[in-house]
């Protein structure tokens, strides 16, 4: 195996229409500029707003507006860089081909398996909130489901286990039927939500998109109406103190808010299924990113502005508020609104993953049937029943909170390698027929040379004046555990590293700020789960190299 067939790489001039499964059965282009923006924000405002805000809210108070603004730079960075690739390589596949192109096979490969934690293992979270806010559904019209079939088994093992009796999880140990020595405990509404996707993703785009469209308006006029609503029942004084926690507390909600933002890239898998990618992809990512920050901030300060930070520590905190407060009449919509928008953010990334597939499986790294379009229905067919697996099984034995970290940690990653691949892309002033390029988006060139430097010396001379011991503590003194200093210490080398880059190959400044931005966002993630971030990457480089470089078509020109 030559060491330099691990960074072949594919053509970045390649375009949709030499795509296809070679049976002439290519997907419908039927995608305008608004159904990409809409598909954006379906993706966006999900669990991360209808649930995990409550907890960031929790340990940050009011200031986790903060952590909203740093999340939303990093992603409008990597948007951009997105953005710039999709209207170079408009073919589907998102970040994988786009590293294909820029690093090659060997980092595409990795980045098309660490887009697998962000569509499929992300998509598990989602389904388990969908079935919080869908049983307080069913229990407001009386109906209630045994606990056992409400709760993932690990969940109800962990209550049994640290004895947290009167809790859901216990009561279900305690009540499950068991089979041959095993409890049945499992999430039925979860897993039906995953069937019901599906199937839904599996008979077709057309639909699929028309259901997502009236999902968006319905998810976006709730949100509205919430912070409308919820803005006339605000205390300021629950504005004070603005960092309960101090920063500390804000960072640790770096996992549920950086969630929150997840799905603008999932606009760039439909390249194939757009009326005009190079011009409408780039504008539904920043369009729905924009709508979603904004929409953002306004719900973090209108639910800490509401009640205090302190009641924000539950699954429902936008029920929660009302229920506070007394607005009956708005549980009842949120709680409605909520499952709608869980709903659509599962079918765009139920969408987004078998696309992937169906590019790498195009370019020999996963088998054939990966890109098999179905004649009737135009879809990946197989590609998006192995996703329903995918996402069903692990819902068996894995609980929420791991899965978020998880999530946001290969999502982080994938985004990371984004931005460094715009880095090394070649600057591309004509077409290759020698035209200028007309019509597609640019990404604004901005010499770092200068400013990055003056950009990290700044922040780290404000740090040093304003908080003397931020160094010493942050990197020496996470109490005994040297482990947690390891990701901030690599922070700061890569601050180093891209500063020198910056002044000596007058690099271009906004891949710079996504990519070093994306890497501060590392630093808030558990140190535990980066464990098992490194096991997940060292079974994809098994896989690859019995499997995917074997097969490559590259290896076969
Ligand atoms: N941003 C998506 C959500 O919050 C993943 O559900």
């Amino acid at each position: 195996m030559g060491f330099r067939s691990l960074f072949r790489k594919k053509s970045a001039t390649v375009s949709a229409h030499d795509e296809g499964d070679g049976h002439g059965h290519g997907l419908s282009k039927v995608l305008t500029v608004r159904d990409l923006t809409f598909f954006g924000v379906a993706a966006i405002i999900g669990g991360g707003t209808f649930s995990a805000i409550g907890n960031a809210c929790f340990s940050g108070g009011p200031g986790v507006v903060l952590l909203y603004v740093i999340c939303a730079i990093a992603c409008g960075f990597t948007a951009m860089c997105y953005a710039e690739f999709a209207a170079r390589v408009p073919v589907s596949g998102s970040a994988y081909t786009y590293a294909y192109v820029s690093f090659g096979e060997l980092f595409a490969w990795i980045i098309g398996w660490a887009l697998l934690m962000e569509y499929s293992i992300g998509n598990i979270y989602i389904a388990f909130s969908w079935s919080g806010y869908f049983t307080n559904l069913l229990h407001g019209f009386g109906i209630d489901l045994p606990t056992w079939l409400t709760i993932n088994y690990r969940a109800a093992h962990d209550a049994f286990t640290s004895t947290k009796i009167g809790t859901e999880g216990f009561s279900a140990w305690k009540s499950a039927p068991q089979f041959g020595g095993l409890r049945i405990i499992f999430d039925l509404p979860g897993v039906m939500i995953n069937v019901l996707i599906t199937w839904l993703v599996f008979v077709g785009t057309k639909e699929s998109r028309n259901i997502s469209n009236i999902m968006v308006m319905i998810k976006l006029v709730v949100v509205i109406l919430v912070i409308v609503v919820g803005f006339f029942y605000i205390d300021i004084d629950n504005w004070t103190p603005f960092l309960p926690n101090g920063f500390g507390g804000v960072m640790a909600g770096v996992s549920a808010v950086f969630f929150a933002y997840i799905g603008f890239d999932a606009v760039s898998t439909l390249a194939e299924e757009a009326k005009n990618p190079q011009r409408d992809l780039p504008r539904g990512m920043i369009y729905s990113l924009v709508i979603c920050t904004v929409a953002y901030i306004l719900l973090a300060l209108v639910l800490t502005g509401m009640v205090s930070y302190k009641n924000l520590g539950v699954s429902d905190p936008l029920a929660e508020i009302f229920q506070l407060k007394g607005v009956k009449w708005m549980l009842y919509i949120v709680s409605v609104a909520a499952v709608v928008a869980m709903t659509s953010v599962m079918l765009v990334f139920q969408m987004g993953q078998p696309r992937i597939w169906m590019t790498m499986s195009r370019d020999g790294l996963l088998p054939k049937k990966f890109s098999k379009i179905h004649p009737k229905y135009k879809t990946p067919g197989f590609a998006t029943i192995v996703t329903g697996f995918v996402v069903g099984v692990p819902m068996f034995f894995t609980d929420e909170n791991f899965i978020l970290d998880f999530t946001s940690i290969g999502t982080l990653f994938a985004f990371v390698l984004v931005c460094g691949g715009v880095l090394m892309l070649p600057s591309q002033k004509v077409t290759p027929e020698g035209e200028p390029t007309k019509g597609r988006f640019r990404l604004p060139y901005i010499n770092a040379k200068y400013i990055f430097p003056g950009i990290i010396i700044s922040i780290f001379t404000f740090l040093i004046i304003q908080f003397p011991a931020f160094f010493t503590e942050t990197i020496f003194l996470k109490g005994e555990n040297y482990a947690q200093s390891i990701p901030m210490l690599c922070f700061f080398v890569i601050c180093l590293v891209m500063t020198v880059l910056s002044f000596v190959k007058n690099l271009s400044l906004i891949p710079v700020l996504g990519l070093v931005s994306c890497c501060y966002l590392l630093t808030g993630m558990a140190a535990n789960n980066w464990k098992w971030f490194f096991i997940w990457f060292a079974i994809g480089l098994v896989v690859y190299f019995l499997y995917g470089h074997k097969h490559s078509r590259l290896a076969k020109k």
